[in-house]
Parts: C-alpha cells; sequence; structure tokens
C-alpha cells in the first residue's frame, strides 16, 4: 500500500513550497508534514484544498519541531538560505549548518529511523554536519542519510539532450562527486545513450554543468538561487527513495552519501535504493582520463568541505 508519510523541512521557502506541491500530486505518499519557522499553515491549508488522497499538515516554530517529524518515513530537509550574486554555496556556511544541525538533531530524537535528504547547501558540509549528529545521537545509519544531487543529473541529461537534439527524458547520465563547482563531475563517457564530444566541447559542457546553478543565481539577479529545478529533482530522488521502499526493484539515484569509493568521506556515486536507502554502491565504473582527473581534483576540495562540516559539530 502506499501510506508513506514525508516531511518538509522548510515547506514554505521557495524550493519548499514547489517541491510540496509536487508530493502532494503522488499517489506514493499518503500524509505530507510541512516544517518551517513561518508560513507552513498557510502553505498547508492551501495544498490541502488539492483534490489528491495525501494529507498535509503544516507545523510552525521550533515548538512543534518535533511533532512535525512524528512517523515519518522520509525527511527532505531544503531549509536555509539560499545564494545571491557573487556567492559560492560556501558562503551559505555560516547560516545553514546551524540550521541543518538542529533539524538533524529533532529526526535523531522523533524519527531515528527515518531516511534524509539534504538540500541546503552547501550540501558538501550540511550532510557531515547532519551524519555526526545523528552519530552523537546513536542514530547514524550511513545506508539512510543522503545529500540530494539529483539537480545536477538532470541538468547533465537537459545540456546533453539540447546539445545531440535528444529527448532529455531518455538521456541518463551520472554525475558523481559533490554539490559544488569542481566537485560535480559528470560522467558523460557513461551516458545512456552513448555520446560523444570533441575534447574542447566536453570540457566546455563539463564546465556549464559544474556552473549550472550560477547561471540562475545570475539570472535571478538577487531574487535566490534555482528553487523549480531545485524541487522537481528533490521530488525526483524522494519518489526514487519511495519507490525503493515499496520495494521496487533496481532503483538507482546518484547521490553524496558515505563512502569508501574514494580517499574523500562522502561522495556520490550512482546507488542501488532498497527498503533501507543506500542497498549498493555502484561506484565509479570506468572513468575515462579525463574523468580520472577532475575525481583527483575534486578530493581535496571535499575534503576540505567534509572536515569543515565535521568540525562545526565537534568544536
Ligand atoms: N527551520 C526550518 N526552516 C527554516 C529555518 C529553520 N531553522 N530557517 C529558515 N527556514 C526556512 C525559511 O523560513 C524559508 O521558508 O527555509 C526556507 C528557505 O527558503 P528560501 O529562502 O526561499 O530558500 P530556497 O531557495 O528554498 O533555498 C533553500 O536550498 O538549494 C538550497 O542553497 C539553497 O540552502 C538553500 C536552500
Amino acid at each position: 500500500v502506499n501510506n508513506s508519510k514525508v516531511a518538509v523541512m522548510g515547506a514554505s521557502g521557495g524550493i519548499g513550497q514547489p517541491l510540496s506541491l509536487l508530493l502532494k500530486h503522488s499517489p506514493l505518499i499518503s500524509e505530507l508534514s510541512l516544517y518551517d519557522i513561518v508560513g507552513t499553515p498557510g502553505v498547508a491549508a492551501d495544498l490541502s484544498h488539492i483534490e489528491t488522497r495525501c494529507k498535509v499538515r503544516g507545523f510552525v516554530g521550533a515548538e512543534q519541531l518535533k511533532d512535525s517529524l512524528r512517523g515519518v518515513e522520509l525527511v527532505i530537509i531544503p531549509a536555509g538560505v539560499p545564494r545571491k550574486p557573487g556567492m559560492t554555496r560556501d558562503d551559505l556556511f555560516n547560516t545553514n549548518a546551524s540550521i541543518v544541525r538542529d533539524l538533524a538533531q529533532a529526526c535523531a530524537e522523533v524519527a531515528p529511523k527515518a531516511i534524509i535528504g539534504i538540500i541546503s547547501n552547501p550540501v558538501n558540509s550540511t550532510v557531515p554536519i547532519a551524519a555526526e549528529v545523528l552519530k552523537k545521537a546513536g542514530a547514524f545509519d550511513p545506508k539512510r542519510l543522503f545529500g540530494v544531487t539529483t539537480l545536477d543529473i538532470v541538468r547533465a541529461n537537459t545540456f546533453i539532450a539540447e546539445l545531440k537534439g535528444l529527448n532529455p527524458s531518455q538521456v541518463n547520465c551520472p554525475v558523481i562527486g559533490g554539490h559544488a563547482g569542481v566537485t560535480i563531475i559528470p560522467l558523460i563517457s557513461q551516458c545512456k545513450p552513448a555520446v560523444q564530444f570533441p575534447q574542447d566541447q566536453l570540457k566546455a559542457l563539463t564546465e556549464r554543468i559544474q556552473d549550472a546553478g550560477t547561471e540562475v543565481v545570475k539570472a535571478k539577479a538577487g531574487a535566490g538561487s534555482a528553487t523549480l529545478s531545485m524541487a522537481y529533482a528533490g521530488a525526483r530522488f524522494a519518489f526514487s527513495v519511495l519507490r525503493a521502499i515499496k520495494g521496487e526493484q533496481g532503483v538507482i539515484e546518484c547521490a553524496y552519501v558515505k563512502s569508501d569509493v574514494t580517499e574523500a568521506s562522502y561522495f556520490s556515486t550512482p546507488l542501488v535504493l532498497g527498503p533501507n536507502g543506500v542497498e549498493k554502491n555502484l561506484g565509479l565504473g570506468k572513468l575515462s582520463p579525463y574523468e580520472q582527473e577532475l575525481v583527483q581534483a575534486s578530493i581535496p576540495e571535499l575534503k576540505k568541505s567534509i572536515e569543515k562540516g565535521e568540525k562545526f559539530v565537534n568544536k
């Protein structure tokens, strides 16, 4: 039966609202719990009028945080401030680190078995932050904690399809590593269907995928970062997790998880999902020499961001 209960933390925001709309529309979900520090009663009332079976409840303010997480199987976290032009994702650390820490703490206490997907940036650091908080509470299961990097895959698919005149929904390009700048590594050699580019075009495509978030930040001219495409990607990730929970075999998504595939202790690779989260890490696969270079370049960056997150919790 499709009776999953899902929570969105930061549900009144630019990502949270359209993400909640997509989730409300899904037959996989029977109950949606919307938490934010402002606005969730209104968002929940609005969404609750939509003629789908899924029940929606709004929870607002710290005193309702724990209630918002009771009985939840999947928690998606887009809470936090977004980028403005000129900012990197790491510039958000000071504000978003404590938001993610506090939400992870509440998950550890109220929904220790929930699968958690973190959207709040910098994802390369906020996932280790959540992991350290969960560890301290004795609730860390590396199979159940994900940084949502799905938008990088969605972008790679779209841009490759544009260049090759393909239908984007039929393109599937893994993107590995992390979720910022040079840590975003599209594996174009593993794209399905197979595509080929001359080296200069391959480099330009790779860089466009790495900088695609900034493309949106610039176009929004101070009004924030990607929200609608991120909401789509967050929903795609949530649906994959829920389909796997319900027993569908062979669901694969790339996501940023605890990993021993490279020297970086968190790394995104294609993952087979199952009822308990990660069932199998499919690793790097066969990399081209160019992709091997990109992986090498990402490791020091990732290590720095991971250490920064871990130190924030353990200071
Ligand atoms: N708990 C819950 N929600 C919070 C908290 C908190 N402690 N602090 C802030 N929020 C809420 C805000 O009230 C707001 O509704 O998070 C929401 C964020 O929404 P926006 O400011 O519109 O930001 P958005 O564009 O959705 O991006 C959110 O996702 O992709 C990342 O980099 C992006 O880190 C940013 C996050």
